[in-house]
């Protein structure tokens, strides 16, 4: 037996109608599953569309402090993490390190915040439980993304990039009234 096809012409030979058909019909899947993208992009009732900038950690941190100490409200009693709780539809900014979420948020439901994100350190990850908003964080770069809570009570954030010896410990709080 050979290994090679009995005709040595065989990529010129006539496609099968069958596979045709299936080559036409994935195409037409991958095509339909691209415009979905930018389709999501404007009718994805929480859909992520973020921008990144780049910032130096150091940076990142101070404009961080500067909007806590405008707006913090209480302490959270376990970890004595600020509770800070800026004017609807204002800038928020919160940054991950070891091992983490500074500060926690208090926002109002079905008001508009422009959040900023970013990293002290190492590499985090921003996951917001339970809606299905996750980000990596990187020291660098500020993410920007604007967040409306749709309904209200406790939620977590959750590091899901493994970042150390805490990294199971870092959970931050968003609280929504
Ligand atoms: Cu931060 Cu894992």
């Amino acid at each position: 037996m050979s290994i090679f096809p009995a005709k040595g012409v065989w990529w010129n030979e006539p496609v099968e109608k069958s596979e045709v058909l299936w080559v036409s019909i994935a195409f037409l899947w991958a095509m339909i599953m691209f415009f979905m993208m930018p389709y999501w992009h404007f009718a994805g009732e929480q859909n992520l569309s973020n921008e990144a900038y780049k910032i130096s950690p150091d940076a990142f941190v101070e404009k961080t402090e500067n909007f806590a100490a405008k707006y913090t409200v209480r302490e959270d009693a376990a970890t004595g993490i600020p509770v800070v709780a800026p004017p609807a539809g204002s800038d928020v900014y919160i940054f991950g390190r070891t091992f983490e979420w500074w500060p926690m948020l208090e926002l109002e439901q079905d008001k508009s915040y422009r959040f900023h994100i970013s990293s002290a350190d190492y590499m985090h990850g921003f996951s917001l439980l339970p809606e299905n908003i996750n980000l990596q964080i990187i020291p660098d770069y500020e993410m920007v993304l604007t967040i409306t809570p749709t309904s209200s009570g406790e939620f977590s954030i959750v590091c899901n990039e493994f970042c150390g010896i805490g990294h199971h410990n870092m959970v931050g709080k968003i609280f929504v009234k």
